[in-house]
């Protein structure tokens, strides 16, 4: 495809992704919270059937809101379902994930370092994850562990971190990253579709015909749609972990994810029992010690530098080897098959350039090692250890 249109199209979907997924979530937020505020209306509404009430205003109106203990005497002309919101989220993540990782899988999955895959097996491998990962998701519901929420989270949380280790042995670390969070993603639309949908279709049959709906609809749904709560802060951190290398590129990338999963839904917690009017601030805190602590934890040990009595590192060598491994993709007009704009508009192919991204170079190819991308031009450790030098001698001037 000709990368320019291949360029727009990927922003549309982007876009159309990100607008979706902010619908989908933030309904859940609306209704979780609207759920857990809800106050005992006055009589004359609990006469109706309203179990719930809640005032409030919003953009210059007042609202005011009725939750039915089971439905109304009368099916309204016009009932909103929010499915679309998840649906459209899971279809552009589809779409994003075939034009991003599928079809570029030679740049975004494949790592000759770690597997010798071919194109059609890099795919392969993703999409099986999707599909064995969704069907384990759902046979562990089907077990008595559905009745034990906490053991249940633990199960799914040591699975999905396994899958991270494993995934990253054959694909590049993104990749894996990615596949984890399309897996949630996957789990949580499917929740939506399978389970949620049909019990709410249940409920509104059973009030048309004015019978009492059977309970465990509502139970099932309301399991899942819990499952759901608790993965939204996780899923969101992995789809914007292409922005922090320090996580997916690190050498226990995989440990990272799973302990930032763990604090993330831990944060959910605290805020689900906030609804309920139960507050532990102990909950937050621990989360954000365990934050820090990962922060600390997690810091790599700096690369083997030369011995200080030997030869420093000249502007000339550094130069060389900032043009040799970056350039094709950091230039003005890049040689690279893939990246014919230079990514991030970050320029390394003079030495005013080299000087300008000193900080951002030590963090991203010796804090980490996830540029050169994919390590396409195969820098070496000595390479990466040389620069290294380079740059505390750039500090020490
Ligand atoms: C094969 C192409 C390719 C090569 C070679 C490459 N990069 Fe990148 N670089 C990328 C891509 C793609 C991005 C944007 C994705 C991102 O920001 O993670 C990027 C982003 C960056 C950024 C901007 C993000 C930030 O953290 O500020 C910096 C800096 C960077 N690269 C440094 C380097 C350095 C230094 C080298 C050489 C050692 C290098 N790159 C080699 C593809 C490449």
């Amino acid at each position: 495809m000709d990368p320019y249109f291949y360029d727009w199209l990927h922003l549309l979907i982007r876009l159309l992704h990100v607008v979706t997924a902010i619908a989908w979530i933030g309904a859940s937020f609306y209704f979780v919270w609207l759920d857990n505020s809800l106050e005992t209306p006055p009589q004359w509404k609990k006469d109706k059937g309203i179990k719930g009430d809640l005032w409030s205003i919003h953009g210059g109106g007042f609202y005011e809101i009725a939750k039915y203990q089971l439905g109304p005497e009368k099916m309204p002309a016009r009932l909103h379902w929010f499915k679309w919101e998840a649906y459209s989220t899971w279809i552009t993540g589809m779409f994003l994930l075939i034009l991003i990782y599928y079809v570029g899988a030679s740049s975004y999955m494949i790592d000759p370092a770690k597997a010798d895959l071919n194109q059609w097996q890099a795919i392969g491998l993703g999409l099986a994850t999707l599909l064995v990962g969704f069907l384990a998701y759902e046979g562990l519901c089907r077990t008595p562990l559905i009745d034990k929420p906490v053991l249940l989270g633990l199960v799914l949380l040591g699975l999905l971190t396994f899958l991270a280790w494993l995934l990253s042995q054959y694909i590049g670390n993104r990749a894996a990253y990615i596949h984890i969070g399309a897996l949630i993603g996957t789990c949580m639309a499917a929740n939506v579709f399978t389970t949620i949908m049909p019990s709410q279709r249940a409920l509104v049959r059973a009030v048309e015909q004015g019978q009492s709906p059977d309970p465990k609809y509502g139970l099932n749904a309301k399991r899942r749609s819990t499952h759901n709560n608790y993965a939204t802060l996780p899923v969101l951190f992995i789809m914007l972990s292409n922005h922090s290398p320090m996580t997916y590129s690190h050498e226990y990338g995989w440990a990272i994810l799973g302990a930032l999963m763990l604090i993330g839904a831990w944060a959910r917690h605290f805020f689900n029992l906030r609804h309920q009017g139960i507050v532990k601030p102990s909950i937050l805190v621990s989360a954000l010690i365990a934050f820090l602590l990962l922060i600390v934890l997690a810091r790599p040990q700096p690369l083997p530098t030369f011995d200080a009595s030997e030869q420093p590192v000249s502007d000339q060598q550094a130069f060389s080897i900032v043009m040799e491994r970056c350039a094709t993709c950091h230039s003005r007009q890049p040689s690279d098959d893939i990246f014919r704009v230079s990514p991030g508009g970050v320029y390394l192919e003079t030495a005013s350039d080299i000087q300008r991204q000193i900080d951002r170079i030590e963090a991203r190819t010796l804090l980490t090692h996830d540029m050169p991308f994919m390590n396409k031009t195969q820098m070496t450790l000595e390479e990466r250890a040389l620069l290294g030098q380079w740059i505390q001698q750039q500090r020490q001037r």
